[in-house]
This record gives C-alpha cells, sequence and structure tokens, in this order.
C-alpha cells in the first residue's frame, strides 16, 4: 500500500503542510528540530492510534492552538482510503475512515499498515520485556484484528484480576473471584500466545536472513517465545496450561498483589551467535538486532497480507556506516519508505523532500 497525500493543520510545529508521497523511496531532508520526525508521526499515529513517542496526545496539537488535523490519502490494492484525524488541546482526539467515525483503535489498526524505525527504537533489544512486547502487540494487532480483540479482553480482565488482588486478597469469597478471572486470562491469552509464537516463528526465519546481511554476515540472529507458563506445547493445550500455571502461581500473587504469569509478562529471546542479545548486544548488535526484526515485520506484513506496509525510518542512516546505509536502502526497496536525514548523499534514487521550520516542499 501507499500513502498519496498528507495533510497538516496545527500539527506540532507545522500550521499548515500538504505534501504528495512518491512510490519508492521518499527522503524527507532538513535541519535538527525542522520537523521531520514529526511528519512521520503524524503517519504513525493515523495508523496505530498512538505516537511512536508520546503518550500525551495533545503534545501533538500546535502550542496555542485548539485542534490539530490530520490528513491521509492512502492506496491499497482495491481501493482508496481517506483517514482524517483530529486532535484537541486537551487530548480528546476523533478519526474517520472514508467519513465514517471510528471509535476505537482496533478499527484504524487495519486501514494503514507502517512499520516505524528510529534510534531510539534499539532500546527493543535490551529494554525491558515491555518493548518486545508492544513490538508484538502492534505489529499482530495491524495485521488481525482477533488478535487485538483478545488482547483487549485479556487487557481488561487482567486490569481486574490485579485490582482484586491489590485490594481484596483477604476477602472471603476471593479464590472464586479469582478462578472466573483465571478461566478468562486463560482462554484470550492462549489466543494471544499461539499468534505470537506463529508470529516469532516467521519473523525469525524473516529477520535472521536480514540481520546476516547488515552484519556483513557474520552473525547469526535466533528469535524464540519466552515465558513464564509452559507454552512448548501444540496450541490446543495453551489454555490449559496457562490455566495452570496461574493456579500454581495464586498465593504468590496473593501475596504480591499483582498477577505474575501469564502473555503480559512473557518475552522474546533474542540470541546472536547462540548468546543472549538482551544482556550482551553491543550497540552495534542492537541497531542490526532491531532494524532486521522491524524489516523481518515488513516482509511478513507483505507475505501474509498481501500488500506491503509504508516504512517510517527515522534518522537511520546516521547510525549506519556507508556499506551498511548501502544494503539497508537495497533491502527497502520495493516498500514505499518515507526516510528522514539531515542530508542525503546516496545515488539510490528517490524523491527528494525539504523540510524547514514546518514546512514541506518537493525538491
Ligand atoms: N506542539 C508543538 N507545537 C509547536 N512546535 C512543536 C510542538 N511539538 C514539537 N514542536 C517543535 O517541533 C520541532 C521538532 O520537530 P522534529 O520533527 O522532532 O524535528 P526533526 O526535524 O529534528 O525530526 C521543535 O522545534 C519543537 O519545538
Ligand atoms: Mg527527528
Amino acid at each position: 500500500m501507499k500513502i498519496l497525500s498528507l495533510e497538516l493543520k496545527n500539527f506540532r510545529n507545522y500550521r499548515r503542510a500538504s505534501v504528495s508521497f512518491a512510490d519508492g523511496l521518499n527522503v524527507l531532508y532538513g535541519e535538527n528540530a525542522s520537523g521531520k520526525t514529526n511528519m512521520l508521526e503524524s503517519v504513525y499515529f493515523s495508523s496505530v492510534f498512538s505516537s511512536p513517542r508520546t503518550t500525551k496526545d495533545k503534545e501533538m496539537v500546535l502550542m496555542g492552538e485548539e485542534v490539530a488535523n490530520v490528513k491521509l490519502v492512502i492506496e491499497k490494492k482495491y481501493r482508496k482510503h481517506t483517514i482524517n484525524i483530529q486532535i484537541d488541546a486537551q487530548g480528546k482526539k476523533k478519526v474517520a475512515v472514508d467519513g465514517v467515525p471510528v471509535s476505537r483503535a482496533g478499527e484504524l489498526l487495519g486501514v494503514l499498515g507502517v512499520v516505524f524505525f528510529s534510534p531510539d527504537e534499539m532500546k527493543l533489544v535490551k529494554e525491558s520485556p515491555g518493548e518486545r512486547r508492544r513490538f508484538l502487540d502492534i505489529g499482530l494487532s495491524q495485521q488481525q484484528k482477533n488478535y487485538f480483540v483478545a488482547l483487549s479482553r485479556y487487557n481488561h480482565t487482567l486490569k481486574q484480576k490485579n485490582n482484586l488482588l491489590k485490594e481484596y486478597r483477604q476477602a472471603s469469597n476471593v479464590d472464586e473471584m479469582l478462578d472466573v478471572w483465571d478461566a478468562g486470562l486463560a482462554k484470550e491469552g492462549a489466543t494471544i500466545v499461539a499468534r505470537r509464537k506463529e508470529y516469532i516463528a516467521t519473523l525469525n526465519d524473516a529477520a535472521k536472513k536480514f540481520h546476516f546481511i547488515l552484519s556483513g554476515e557474520k552473525e547469526t540472529l535466533s528469535l524464540s517465545y519466552e515465558s513464564g507458563a509452559n507454552t512448548d506445547c501444540p496450541a490446543e493445550e495453551l489454555e490449559k496450561n496457562l490455566l495452570s500455571a496461574l493456579r500454581a502461581s495464586r498465593e504468590k500473587d496473593k501475596e504480591l498483589g499483582y498477577s505474575t504469569v501469564g502473555p503480559h509478562r512473557d518475552d522474546i529471546k533474542i540470541e546472536i551467535n547462540g548468546k543472549d542479545a538482551r544482556k550482551y548486544a553491543s550497540q552495534g548488535q542492537q541497531r542490526t538486532t532491531a532494524l532486521a526484526m522491524k524489516i523481518g515485520q515488513v516482509v511478513i506484513y507483505r507475505d501474509e497480507l498481501g500488500e506491503a506496509p509504508v516504512l517510517l525510518l527515522d534518522d537511520v542512516l546516521s547510525e549506519l556506516d556507508e556499506n551498511r546505509q548501502h544494503v539497508l536502502l537495497d533491502l527497502v526497496g520495493g516498500f514505499q519508505t518515507l526516510l528522514t536525514c539531515t542530508e542525503y548523499k546516496l545515488n539510490n534514487p528517490a524523491t527528494l523532500f525539504e523540510v524547514n521550520d514546518g514546512n514541506i516542499k518537493p525538491r
């Protein structure tokens, strides 16, 4: 799929901007703080319904203004869609797709597919498991509505269960209530874990290949699912196994006041040449690993949905040596990509746009 045009009104440092993107590589270049990342953020928001860099939506409204608007026209295999976003200074957000209001992220998630990469995404490798679950959850939710539904239900039930564990663990009927929540968690959890395992198995093949290339054919990346429950089993047994794990940790969970086992605690195990990258990866390895995982995500999306998502690459070239810059641009050659940099010096064919103090114009 591709983005045909983007219009911004009072979004971050853009008072008004309008731009048409081309197929393939679109390069947005300009000085620091000119608004390059802001533009990618507006696209990401139109896909995922949240910003990749803030949880405070109101920060996206141009300072002193009441509302920000983003309008995207995209072209998919069978038809065009228009996405309209409105965010107000209180952080209230509204979305419409083809003029029809959409009230939940779940409905927006399947419209425009994006994969976002910035130097900050290196945290995928070494930071807390939450980052890696987010990677899985966003990737899977963009591809499968059922996944998003199971995840939403799971999180809702988990919140109720944790509330019970925290506030009412002394209550006489606490075990009966926990039985109810645990049954729900095991059921939705089994769907979540089954999908994540499939996804990681496919991602492992793709990311391994890209990592091998990006590492100068020196390193072997390996990804697998890691869980506190026994998830090394056929999908039909997941629910039963999750339930046993929940039962086994019940007394401990009551003691601690929160639920310590389940997909909300799981992780992706990342190994490079057999060593745990989450502990030992160097800066360079973190970069190539995160990048390989993200490009893997693009490829899986394309293979499973029959069209590629749009790739958003924020400031990645400056982090790579020239050889790897070429390798990367060759790898992403077939996808519509929006790439930001301060200066574009490569000779890979690209459509160039200059970003300057909240303005964008084609060069
Ligand atoms: N809500 C806002 N209103 C006005 N300006 C903003 C807002 N949020 C960020 N900015 C400005 O946007 C600029 C940063 O834009 P950014 O896209 O991150 O730059 P870069 O081109 O380096 O990626 C800064 O000048 C910042 O002050
Ligand atoms: Mg930036």
